[in-house]
């Protein structure tokens, strides 16, 4: 059964990995998914992943290797879309990867663009929101805005990949955290089976 509407951010911190895995699954779970990137994500994104990934002439499927018609990509100054309102009913908002400074836009309720409105809208509004922080060493300003972004309701899901179950691929190293992410938001996974007794 297909989930209803899901918001996903994705920052130009390191690790697009995540976001592509987390969208996969995402794009068959939840019947919408509406995509908010920041112009650096773009850039980012290309770099690591070895594709030319554009705002202009976006196509899902140069992402994710498939077609996904549930897949919108929203303009990150567009006000006007449905995250940016709290009446505009979703299951949540993931932010993957969430770079320091995103991080400390929505802890410090600075909402100059739609990812971080819609992350404040999440907030607001009692909804899962949940940021995968990528940075090392953290400073104590980043420690002390995720500390400030859980303490507002959000979880704090650090990409840190899990080893013990001895992955074999990047993609399955990536995979070890999209199911945390989606267990976090409460929904059935399979990627990773639960540690047993
Ligand atoms: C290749 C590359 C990797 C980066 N990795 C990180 C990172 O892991 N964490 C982070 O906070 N910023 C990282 N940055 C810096 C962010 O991209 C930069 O702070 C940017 O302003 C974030 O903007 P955004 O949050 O609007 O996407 C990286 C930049 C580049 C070019």
């Amino acid at each position: 059964m297909r989930h209803g509407n899901l918001v996903v951010g994705v920052t130009g911190a390191s690790g697009a990995i995540y976001a592509q895995r987390f969208l996969l699954r995402a794009c068959r779970l939840w019947s919408r998914v509406l995509l908010i990137m920041s112009d650096q994500a773009f850039q980012v994104a290309s770099t690591e992943l070895g594709v030319r990934l554009l705002r202009e002439g976006f196509s899902p499927s140069e992402w994710l290797g498939f077609d996904a018609p549930n897949l919108e990509l929203l303009s990150s100054r567009d006000y006007f879309t449905p995250p940016a309102s709290g009446s505009f009913r979703h299951d949540g908002m993931v932010v993957i990867p969430c770079s320091m400074g995103t991080a400390g836009r929505i802890a410090h309720g600075i909402s100059d663009d739609l990812l971080t409105r819609s992350a404040d809208v999440c907030l607001k509004e009692k909804r899962p929101l949940v940021v995968v922080p990528r940075e090392m060493p953290m400073n104590l300003i980043m420690l002390r805005n995720l500390a400030t972004l859980a303490e507002a309701g959000a979880t704090v899901l650090p990409a840190c990949p899990a080893w013990y179950g001895v992955p074999q691929s990047l993609e399955e190293l990536a995979d070890t955290v999209v199911a945390r992410v989606l267990q976090s938001l409460g929904v059935e996974q399979d990627i990773v089976p639960q540690w047993a007794d």
